[in-house]
């Protein structure tokens, strides 16, 4: 697989994905403001580059909320990836643990968290999770994915309902095909009904502090935008904040992540980790987040792009192209370490 780019990824993938399910990992909600908005946000900020620093070894190493990632990318939570590949999230997962980075897992996966576990022993794996209004149920999936071995819950908290994706209307693709459904949900360990995945409009704070009581994990929040709820998760024991728009997905014209970066990373004043998702399709973006204040970043499509072009060596491929498009940027900046990258260095460039 010769492909050299993670653009050149996605064409791949759409010319051998049923278009129904192309639109529904491309697509996003309303005009579509926010998932363009996204990746154009990137191109408008500059890097600038510092020189003579003497960079030899590159240090991209880093450790989020105790789980060890050889690169500051993670891989977000998407759904249903076996409408790429047959094996779906196993393939994933095996890839994420040769990448040697973070994979989490989508509450709404294909394939069940015990099984995605097993598939790839040595992943490093954060579970994702809507609170579902059923508070048993939720308290059932949280202990399966501690015992399954995930780290982190990662609670997704910018879906009240789901966002209005007008490429899945006009398609009629509303359903997984037959063979398909989202393992995590059955209500028995094995062969029980699936209940089906609800985005529930009356989730407040108090569901959070109740979350917490349930667990010992640490709890990402994926979704925030606003800096108020940025100060609000903090008070609430949020361990880490991801700055997120769901690739726009859920609520159209939210601001590109890259945009809202500054303000939350103000807001939270270093606190906690701030990872961000959203548009991340270079190296050079990459290093424009985390010299923004971001921890580390997550990329959604282009895992999907990758299972879709060629399983999991297509994944190891995409997070191999991005793992040497963040080191060869890191040269060019002078900065032999993510650490090294500060603000000063991205500039408006247009
Ligand atoms: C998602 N995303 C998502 N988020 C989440 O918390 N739970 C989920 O099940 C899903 N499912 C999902 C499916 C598909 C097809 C996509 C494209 C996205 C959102 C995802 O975690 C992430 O926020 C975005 O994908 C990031 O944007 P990029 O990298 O796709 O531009
Ligand atoms: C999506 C849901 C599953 O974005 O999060 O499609």
């Amino acid at each position: 697989m010769d492909l050299a780019t993670l653009r050149e990824f996605e064409a791949e993938a759409r010319a051998r994905l049923d278009p129904a399910h192309y639109d529904y990992f491309a697509g996003g909600a309303g005009d579509e403001v926010t998932v363009r908005a996204n990746e154009a946000a990137f191109g408008r900020l500059g890097l600038l580059p510092r020189v003579l620093r003497g960079v030899t070894k590159l240090q991209t190493g880093i450790t989020l909320l105790g789980s060890r990632a050889a690169m500051p990318v993670l891989i977000a939570p998407t759904a249903f990836h076996r409408l790429a590949d047959p094996e779906g999230e196993r393939a994933t997962a095996r890839a994420a643990a040769a990448a040697e980075t973070i994979m989490i897992v989508s509450m709404a996966a294909t394939v069940a968290i015990e099984d995605v576990a097993a598939a790839a022993p040595e992943a490093e794996l954060w579970f994702q999770l809507y609170i579902q209004p059923d508070q048993a149920f939720t308290g059932k999936l949280v202990r399966r994915a501690a015992a399954a071995g995930c780290k982190a819950l990662v609670v997704t908290v910018d879906s009240p309902a789901l966002g209005r994706r007008e490429r899945d209307l006009r398609n009629g693709f509303h359903d997984l095909p037959g063979h398909l459904c989202c393992e995590n949900l059955r209500d028995g360990a094995r062969g029980g009904r699936v209940r089906p995945v609800v985005m529930a409009p009356e989730l407040s704070w108090e569901h959070l502090d109740r979350l917490r009581d349930m667990t010992s994990l640490p709890i990402v929040l994926k979704g925030i935008t606003h800096p108020a709820d940025a100060r609000l998760a903090l008070d609430h024991g949020a361990a880490a904040i991801m700055v997120s728009n769901h690739g726009g997905r859920q609520l159209d014209t939210v601001p590109a992540t890259i945009d809202l970066l500054p303000d939350i990373v103000a807001a939270v004043g270093g606190a906690v980790p701030v990872l961000l998702d959203g548009g991340v399709r270079r190296g050079t973006d990459v290093l424009k987040a985390l010299a923004l204040g971001a921890a580390a970043v997550a990329v959604g499509r282009p895992v999907l792009w990758g299972l879709a072009a060629g399983g999991e060596r297509g994944v190891g491929r995409v997070l191999g192209l991005l793992r040497a498009e963040v080191e060869h940027a890191l040269t060019l900046c002078g900065c032999a370490s993510i650490h090294d990258l500060d603000p000063g260095m991205v500039r408006r460039s247009c």
